[in-house]
């Protein structure tokens, strides 16, 4: 069981941001991505849609003998992390979290942006860590609409990305963000664009993907879970879509490293 993989789900390609920082945690672990590929994005769609997807996936996760699965979506932790946990619960399930929390502790002018899909935004999840961290500071949220379709089409250095990142966060900084979370796992791709729009304005980017590779460490020191030292890993993709498209994901993590 040790030597099995960790398993990394997300729609799309997005998740290989978090992929990146386990893999650079955890050198010495296999790892197992699913990037469904084929109805992503889920951002704007039904919960009751994205539970499903989020099943069908974790579960072909579980299948393959992953021993712990990481759902590398906000907007899939949103929707169904409880229902995941309720159903695959012999396999630890790590979700993301919405950086609020040390954004909110970070912040000096008091005021927060949040970048994050629709479904997500409009949680129980977002709602109740934005309540729990945000009292007496001002949490705006701006769903990054096209975000996900631009790193999806490759299109994220083009003037398009710029334009479309810079409509979403100039009204975060004209309201005085000092702290801008990422909470889609696509985002990060948009980082060099993100810091251009950003640039001499006193503005931190929260990403929360090195965090939530820090708790897959302390889970699988928890569990016992860690691979034998001789094991040599290795690195498989999955997907809903087409080979073209795995091939795309197994190229894109490659090239994020
Ligand atoms: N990467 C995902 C997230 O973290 C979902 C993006 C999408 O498919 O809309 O929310």
């Amino acid at each position: 069981m040790n030597n099995a993989p960790i398993g990394v789900y997300d729609s799309g390609l997005g998740g290989l941001t978090v992929w990146r920082e386990i893999r650079r945690a955890l050198p010495g672990e296999s790892l197992l991505y699913l990037g469904d590929g084929k109805n992503c994005p889920y951002g704007s769609r039904p919960r009751e849609e994205i539970r499903r997807l989020a099943d069908e996936a974790v579960g072909r996760l579980v299948a393959a003998g992953c021993k712990l699965v990481v759902v590398a979506c906000n907007t899939a932790t949103a929707a169904a992390i409880d229902f995941l946990r309720g159903k695959y619960a012999g396999v630890p399930i790590v979700g993301m979290e919405p950086a609020v929390k040390p954004a909110c502790l970070a912040t000096r002018s008091r005021v927060v942006g949040v970048l994050a899909t629709e479904r997500s935004l409009d949680g129980d999840l977002f709602r109740r860590t934005a309540a729990r961290y945000g009292e007496g500071i001002e949490v705006l949220t701006v769903p990054g609409r096209g975000f996900v379709e631009l790193v999806e089409g490759d299109r994220e250095s083009t003037p398009e990305a710029e334009a479309c990142v810079r409509a979403a966060v100039e009204p975060m900084l004209e309201r005085g963000a000092d702290q801008i979370v990422l909470g889609c796992t696509h985002y990060p791709f948009l980082l060099p664009v993100l810091e251009r729009v950003v640039a001499g304005r006193g503005v931190t980017i929260v990403d929360p993907s090195p965090a939530v590779a820090r708790r897959v460490v302390q889970l699988l020191d928890r569990d016992g879970l860690r691979a034998e030292a001789e094991h040599r890993p290795d690195f498989g993709f999955l997907t809903f879509a087409d080979e073209a498209y795995r091939r795309r994901l197994e190229q894109k993590a490659l090239e994020s490293l």
